[in-house]
């Protein structure tokens, strides 16, 4: 079992733990004594978990493909992949904002930096992302999908301006969505994964917990991150029976401080004051490059948040009810 199981059951444990200790007791001390355990059992989970057995020179010339990586947590991961010294081709939309990135990447210590210019919603892209990953580095280690977004405009300007999927049904935003976000991600892990096969490669999926529970107003994208999750465990089975050493991680992140976060918050009601909850966007780069690189079956970042939030559909029903429709709902 993964580091993460164990401590969700360590979690799990202490919390029930606590709580039969205090209904049935009701006394001070053992009160006293209950949160002494919880205490020590945190403090001792932080340790473990800090300890993931991450070596920074595993990721030395190493090479790694990121999708959408003009921008966010794919531009951070880019720079972040750079200054450990790997060898790295980015792929996005715009070219001009690519160049930059390749240029920043170089002066910060990767190997190699390389850029392809594509939608990864065309098949022919992302044949050409894989393919000239190929020419150029001859092996692929890191294969990050991190991409995301419509030619119809984002998820994001989908849920600003219409609430409910019912205000609005669009098939074509749908089709499109699934296309670029899920069928996308699909075809390129299954052009990169002879490459990923020969030197023991890594996929790792950025999602959310979007990916776990339905929050309201972001339907498509829920059907997005519910696929990701169910399609690539799926492949993180397969290949594993078929001893296969190609790991997959699902990265399920909370709300992250990017520019595209923030201009949308911004738009909202009571959207700056969930921007204090915001992850940095480094450390969440950083959380997700440790995850791939030890092979961690999912990350959760920040766990605190993303966690409890990914386990609501595991509480009885009118509690679910209750957090997706009245407390988590913008
Ligand atoms: C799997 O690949 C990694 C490199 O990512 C390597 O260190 C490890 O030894 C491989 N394990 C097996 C069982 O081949």
């Amino acid at each position: 079992m993964s580091r993460l199981a164990w401590g969700g059951l360590g979690v799990l444990f202490a919390t029930v733990g606590f709580g039969v200790y205090w209904s049935t007791m009701q006394m001070m001390s053992w009160l006293v004594w209950g949160s002494i355990g919880v205490l020590l059992g945190a403090v001792g989970l932080g340790v473990y978990w800090s300890r993931d057995g991450f070596d920074p020179e595993s990721i030395r010339g190493a090479t790694v493909v990121i999708t959408g990586c003009s921008s966010g947590i794919g531009e951070e991961m880019a720079y972040q992949y750079a200054r450990l010294g790997a060898k790295i081709l980015i792929a996005a939309r715009r070219e001009n904002r690519l160049k930059e990135v390749v240029a920043k990447a170089k002066s910060l210590g990767a190997q190699e930096a390389h850029y392809v210019a594509g939608d990864m919603g065309k098949a022919e892209d992302c044949e050409r992302t894989i393919q000239t990953a190929k020419e150029k580095f001859g092996r692929l280690d890191y294969l990050v999908l991190n991409h995301a977004g419509s030619s119809f405009g984002s998820i994001s300007t989908w849920a600003e301006d219409f609430r409910f999927w019912e205000d609005n049904p669009d098939m074509d935003f749908f089709v499109d969505f699934m296309n670029v976000n899920l069928i996308s991600y699909v075809r390129l892990a299954s052009l990169a994964l002879p490459l990923l096969k020969e030197g023991g490669g890594h996929i790792v999926v950025m999602s959310s917990y979007a990916g776990k529970i339905p929050t309201m107003s972001y339907s498509p994208a829920n059907a997005v991150q519910f696929a990701q999750d169910g399609f690539f465990s799926c492949l993180r089975a397969e290949l594993k029976k078929a001893g296969r050493n190609v790991s997959v991680t699902l990265a399920v992140l909370s709300m992250v401080r990017t520019e595209a976060t923030e201009k949308m918050l911004k738009k909202i009601p009571g959207g700056e004051d969930m921007l204090a909850y915001a992850a940095p966007v480094d450390q969440t780069a950083q959380a997700v490059i440790r995850g791939g690189a030890t092979r961690a079956r999912e990350i959760y970042y920040p766990f605190y948040q993303s966690w409890p939030i990914s386990n609501i559909r595991r509480l009885p029903a009118f509690l679910e009810d209750y957090l997706i429709q009245d407390a988590l709902a913008m």
